[in-house]
């Protein structure tokens, strides 16, 4: 999946929403015009997230139970266990349709392997909003919502470079590392292309060298997203590749990683002071990280409002409308363009901390804590 502008299939996308409530292939035979008719007002809704990999995980399914029920729904929230999550959180989205769920947000574990579940959420009516991560190879999704995951990217890679600058004592070129997620989850390949499209120029020129060569995103990858899966890689790289040289930075997608690498340095004997990680997600440590000068940059992905804007959306196909997106170009499935509702990414440094974490208490407490 690739951020492209499909121009023809964008316009097919618009016209298709242009004449909502009577294209939509859901429609049975007998012309059911259940969808726009909405559903009632205190119907069951499921949100199957994936197991808790980070903080906003675990932050999203509190924010949804609350929320939803403050709307006036029934909310059925569900995580997929940390082993076997693949099949169980598929079993789970059946239940929920069995169980008359009208709407299922999905956090997919691996968004590749629900085409059967949500062939049957189709036949059922139920609509899918897929939450964070996008739903790959089925027609039968009906929304995207999210952060913008290509700018996440490429701030990363915008980060990484300004981090380099201001922390590695030399100038060009410098020696980096790159790693990206869980090759299951869709969003790590949107990462690591936006992160790219800013490196790759970057490593063309020579400004960055990656010395252990391993530039393809099946060589970067992190399986399930464990910090161990990538402090070990690391920790490979260091002793294969960087005798008496030094690493000057790494490409990190998000904290919890972040913070893997640093431990590899750090145990390598490397000062991390002129060390450069970038990560994602603002959590806890790395926020306490950054203040502490040890990890470069966070990205502030604001969980409550990803949660509050997939519960306005719920509540518009409640009345029956289509729901409000503000994209209907960058994310194709690979069967169609998914109409997105994006939101705003925000890089942090220990700079902007202060600022960018102004409306989270938690976050902000750290960092006056720390200045
Ligand atoms: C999310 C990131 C998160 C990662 C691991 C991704 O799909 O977008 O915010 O760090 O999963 O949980």
């Amino acid at each position: 999946m690739k951020k492209i502008a499909l121009a023809a299939t964008a316009l097919a996308a618009v016209a298709a929403l242009a004449l909502s409530g009577c294209s939509n292939a859901r429609t049975d035979a007998g012309g059911d015009s259940s969808d726009a008719a909405g559903f009632a007002a205190d119907a069951t809704i499921g949100v199957a997230l994936p197991d808790k990999t980070s903080e906003n995980w675990v932050l999203a399914g509190d924010l949804f139970t609350e929320g939803l029920e403050e709307a006036g729904f029934k909310a059925d929230v569900q995580y997929a266990p940390a082993s076997n999550t693949v099949a169980e959180q598929q079993n789970q989205i059946s239940a929920m349709i069995t169980n008359g769920a009208k709407v299922i947000v999905i956090g997919a574990k691996d968004g590749k392997q629900l085409g059967a579940q949500l062939q049957q959420a189709a036949d059922a009516g139920v609509k899918i909003i897929a939450y964070d991560r996008l739903i790959e190879n089925t027609e039968n999704v009906d929304y995207y919502v999210a952060f913008d995951n290509f700018k996440v990217g490429q701030l990363q890679g915008e980060a990484l470079l300004a981090g380099l600058e201001e922390r590695s004592g030399h100038g060009a070129p410098w020696n980096v590392e790159l790693f990206s997620g869980s090759p299951d989850d869709a969003n790590s390949a949107v990462f690591f292309n936006g992160a790219m499209d800013v490196l790759q120029p970057k490593i063309d020129d020579g400004t960055l060298v990656v010395k252990s060569g391993q530039t393809e995103i099946a060589q970067t990858a992190t399986q399930g997203w464990e910090a161990e899966n990538a402090q070990s890689r690391m920790d490979a790289i260091i002793t294969s590749t960087y005798g008496t040289e030094t690493v000057d930075g790494v490409l990190s997608p998000n904290d919890t990683l972040a913070r893997a690498i640093l431990t590899s340095v750090k145990q390598a004997g490397k000062d991390v002071s002129t060390f450069t990680v970038t990560g994602q997600d603002s959590e806890v440590e790395s926020v306490k990280s950054i203040m502490a000068g040890e990890q470069y940059s966070t990205i502030n992905k604001d969980t409550t409002l990803l949660v509050e804007q997939t519960i306005k959306m719920i509540e518009q196909l409640q009345k029956g409308e289509e729901a409000e997106v503000n994209d209907t170009e960058q994310y194709d499935n690979g069967v169609k363009v998914v109409p997105a509702y994006l939101l705003d990414p925000v890089i942090v440094t220990k700079e902007n901390a202060a600022d960018a974490y102004q409306n989270v208490p938690n976050l902000l407490e750290i960092v006056e804590a720390a200045q």
